[in-house]
């Protein structure tokens, strides 16, 4: 077990370098597993959902080797469509592979899985999806059961834009006969990111990120050499620490285009922002003052992976706001520790009701969730005095070298040992 001992107020100055998209990464290690070819994934975060996703496609037989950051997969030799307990409940991720398993073995047996606990996050529009392309599904002891001796092409409505669906979907469709059309398709960036490396294997795909995904299916793939996409949530974690604490900081190898949401929201605050190039210049040099209300929505709307860090920002801005989260309902439980460090939150149903406070002061908290986690961080930089990060190991599903990237910034940040 380890924390971060944090001593707040020092303004951050300087480049960061932003990391390859978990989002995007998880998926397409899912989607090895559909090829024989050997597949490179350049600049693979150095995260443990990352590592936990490759201990995966081992068991499952694949070769997963790393040279330097760039992850070589060779799934030739996958023998095994089974993920157990221990592994599944690591990583929600997981899921995905239930597309390329089936596609591959027309058999999967996966544990449900594991990831954040920020709600109930079911998957049941995996599963109807997947039906609809053929596969029978029984649920048991805990574990999901899928055979299929024959995936055929089918249209599949989905009944709310799920990134994972869409993408697992997307993943059992590559290879059936016929063709596939997944309506009403998660719009994210990831999901483009994930077309482009199935069509870099071999695979039909279009239409990604515009709501109407579709999948003609082929019969053979290939290998690949793929860059993921950058780190929107990381980039947008970095550009709210800047906001917090105050002082410049260029964000280096972002896509703006894929955080505008963020960045509308960060300007009506009073941020300085440039951008050029796949570069981002934030700078905040004065109290900022609070937006009214965020709403977070599936993409292109605020993501609900910035709904912590931009809740902390405006609980030390002048004024108020109200901040709803539609799409997790358990996503507000950092709320409670940031009260410790003096914010002025109250939680009713999906909404929080912030009212501005002057600035944090330093205190023990811990972190429940992935994002929830990096929010406190950020309020434990802008804060008066020391705080202790509890429980960080929440943070390393996400974000590599968080600590080093907010030292190099000017942050006093120290990993120790508990
Ligand atoms: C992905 C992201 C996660 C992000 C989320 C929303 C990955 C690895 N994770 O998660 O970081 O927070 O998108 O942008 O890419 N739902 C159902 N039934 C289902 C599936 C989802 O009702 O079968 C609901 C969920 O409860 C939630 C909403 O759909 O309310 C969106 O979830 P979804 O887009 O599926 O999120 P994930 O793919 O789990």
């Amino acid at each position: 077990m380890e924390k971060y001992v944090i001593n707040g107020g020092n303004k951050l100055y300087g480049s960061v370098k932003i990391q390859s998209a978990k989002n995007s990464v998880l998926p397409i290690l899912a989607a090895a597993v559909l090829t024989d070819g050997e597949v490179c994934i350049k600049d693979v975060p150095d995260i443990t959902d990352v590592g936990n996703m490759v201990r995966i496609l081992t068991r499952l037989g694949c070769k997963a080797a790393f040279e330097g950051r760039d992850l070589i997969i060779d799934s030739s030799t996958a023998d095994c469509f089974e993920i157990p307990g221990g592994l599944a409940h690591e990583l929600r991720s997981s899921v995905f592979l239930l597309g390329s398993l089936i596609s591959r073995f027309r058999m999967a047996k996966i544990a449900f899985p594991g990831g954040c606990d920020i709600g109930l996050r079911p998957v049941d529009l995996h599963l109807t999806g997947l039906k609809r392309l053929g596969v029978e599904i029984e649920e048991q002891n805990g574990y999901i059961l899928c055979s299929c001796p024959k995936l055929k092409g089918n249209e599949i409505m989905l009944d709310c834009p799920s990134v994972g669906a869409t993408e697992n979907i997307m993943l059992a469709a590559v290879k059936a006969e016929g063709i596939t059309v997944i309506k009403n398709a998660a719009r994210e960036p990831e999901i483009e990111d994930l077309q482009k490396f199935l069509n870099a294997i071999g695979a039909r795909v279009s239409g990604a990120g515009s709501g109407t995904v579709r999948v003609e299916g082929v019969k053979t793939l290939n290998g690949a050499v793929f860059s993921p996409i950058p780190d929107r949530i990381e980039a947008g974690t970095f550009l709210v620490a800047a906001a917090m604490c105050g002082g410049e900081v260029e964000l280096d190898g972002v896509i703006a285009e894929n955080i505008s949401s963020l960045l509308h929201k960060l300007r009506e605050n009073g941020c300085n922002i440039g951008i050029k190039n796949d570069k981002i210049y934030l700078e905040s040099s004065k109290r900022l003052t609070a937006v009214k209300s965020i709403e977070t929505q599936p993409y292109p709307g605020f993501p609900t992976d910035l709904q912590a860090q931009i809740t902390a920002l405006n609980s030390i801005c002048k004024g108020q706001s109200i901040i709803t989260e539609n799409l997790f309902e358990t996503r507000f439980k950092y709320v409670p520790e940031l009260r410790k460090m003096g914010a002025d939150i109250t939680v009713v149903n999906r909404s929080a009701f912030v009212r501005g406070v002057e600035g944090f002061k330093g205190a023990t908290v811990v972190a429940h969730d992935l994002r929830g986690g990096a929010a406190l961080v950020l309020a434990a930089l802008a804060a008066d005095g020391r705080s202790e990060v509890l429980d960080i190991s929440h943070i390393d599903r996400g974000y590599g070298a968080f600590d080093a990237k907010l030292r190099k910034l000017g942050g006093d940040i120290t990993r120790v040992a508990v």
